[in-house]
């Protein structure tokens, strides 16, 4: 399913909107704040078009900023009003194991009418993002996920040069409402995911900021689609990438191999100096001819050359390579691949097994969750994880509860050295060994964040004691 610039055309036009959201600042420390997540209208395709029935928290899709600093305590109380169970994770948090949000694995799932209170710290700055984690293929596909941002205890961006654009692709049908028929298509399942035909930024449709030339500026983009993989290339419009998934580069990087891919649930901050005159729009060059997304108008001339700020490093723990022990994850299945021998729930698929249940991938020829753990860790242990994809798709590996360093990978140059990812792509037959110390005492996810390929059985834990 491609995006096209057809549906622009006859449309309204580019509005002028600020892509800035209004955000729940947790000012005291000592109260909840309230999340619903529920029914409601939005428009998605154009502000007066049709709306769409979506879920989302709060009423509206990307949920309200949720802001806090470095060290904060973030209490959020969340409250079902859908008709089916939920609950929320926050991911890239290196969170205590008991808050992640894993429905069925870390708490029960949230009953409808029922409430439940989120309680954590929140160790590192950067950016990251929450999420429905019940039949998330779902309830994110419907809208269910916003934006968290975690400030440095000294923020080198004020407010006013600090965006954040969450960006979703929704399938939309013919009438500009969301595609709801299509959930679950065994279809999306055995292919590449869901894949929309229509691009929002904070849930507008091609919003334009207005930036003051000579100023830095923080653009903090958030892949919140279901299986769309973004190639964005900063050099169009002069910007150098900051953090991925939350983490600060030692320095400021100009992409030699451009475009980045910004995969699902992914995040890259870019810095941006925009020069007088020069307005400018993000494309995403992944379809046929680039799509702009989100646009940039710059205003004024600059009054001095800025000090580009600088992003102070979260306190990982380094891996200790030498001393790490190895555990492989292959990949198998989908359309076009072999699947083989598939055990799920403890019983070998057969035939129509596959169809019947929806499990067309597997890790080691299992189909989800397994009932003992991929791997057990002692706590302080380095782990490497290589993974092999044997598959003819490329896939967003998620690591719940750490973040880690990508150290080896096969078949395609980067150029940020091994940087801390919380997620990373992989492609059809390249093998990619990530590391990290497992540190964090809990029952932790290893998925992808193709959200119909974890449903479809790429989903494994593993245990930290
Ligand atoms: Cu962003 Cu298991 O999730
Ligand atoms: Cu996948």
């Amino acid at each position: 399913m491609h995006i096209t610039r057809r549906h622009f055309v006859g449309g309204a036009g580019l509005a002028a909107l600020t892509v800035q959201f209004p955000s729940l600042a947790l000012a005291r420390q000592d109260s909840f704040i309230d999340l619903a997540a529920g029914p409601s209208q939005q428009a998605l395709f154009q502000p007066d078009g049709p709306t769409s029935d979506l879920w989302t928290y709060n009423g509206s899709a990307p949920g309200p900023e949720i802001r806090v600093k470095r060290g904060e305590r973030v209490r959020v109380r969340l409250t079902n009003r859908l008709d089916e169970p939920t609950s929320l994770h926050w991911h890239g948090i290196r969170i205590d194991n008991a808050m992640d949000g894993v429905a069925g694995l870390t708490q029960d799932p949230i009953k409808p009418g029922e409430s439940f209170d989120y309680d954590f710290v929140a160790p590192d700055a950067g950016t990251y993002w929450y999420h429905a984690h019940n039949k998330s293929w779902n309830q994110v596909a419907r809208g269910l996920y916003g934006p968290l941002i975690v400030d440095e205890n000294t923020p080198p961006f004020d407010r006013e040069h600090d965006l954040t654009l969450v960006i979703d692709d929704w399938r939309l049908a013919g009438e500009g409402t969301l595609d709801v028929a299509s959930l679950g298509s065994l279809m999306d399942w055995s292919h590449g995911g869901r894949l929309g035909n229509w691009l929002t930024v904070n849930g507008r449709a091609m919003p334009v900021s207005t930036l003051n030339a000579g100023e830095a500026y923080r653009l903090r983009l958030i892949n919140a689609s279901n299986a769309r993989i973004f190639e964005i290339d900063p050099n169009r419009f002069g910007a150098k990438v900051i953090a991925y998934d939350g983490q600060a580069l030692p320095e400021p990087v100009q992409l030699r191999y451009a475009p980045m891919l910004l995969g699902p649930a992914q995040r890259a901050d870019l810095m941006v100096v925009p020069e007088a005159g020069s307005d400018f729009v993000i494309e995403d060059l992944s379809g046929d001819t680039p799509f702009a997304f989100a646009g940039f108008e710059i205003t004024g001339a600059p009054m001095s050359q800025p000090n580009p700020p600088s992003l102070p490093p979260n306190n990982l723990p380094e891996p200790d390579l030498v001393d790490a022990r190895t555990v492989r994850v292959e990949m198998t299945g989908g359309a076009m691949g072999n699947i083989g021998r598939v055990v799920y729930q403890g019983e070998p698929l057969e035939g129509s097994d596959f169809r019947d249940t929806g499990q067309v991938w597997a890790f080691n020829g299992i189909a989800n969750l397994a009932e003992a753990p991929l791997y057990s860790a002692r706590r302080g242990e380095t782990i490497i994880i290589e993974t092999i994809n044997d598959t003819a798709f490329a896939h967003a590996m998620h690591v719940h509860g750490h973040h880690f360093r990508v150290v080896e990978r096969s078949g395609s140059e980067v150029d940020d050295g091994q940087p801390w990812r919380d997620t990373f792509l992989i492609g059809p037959q390249q093998t990619t060994k990530i590391a990290f110390v497992a540190d964090n005492p809990g029952k932790w996810l290893y998925h992808c964040h193709m959200l119909e390929h974890a449903a479809g059985g790429m989903n494994t834990w593993f245990e930290v004691s």
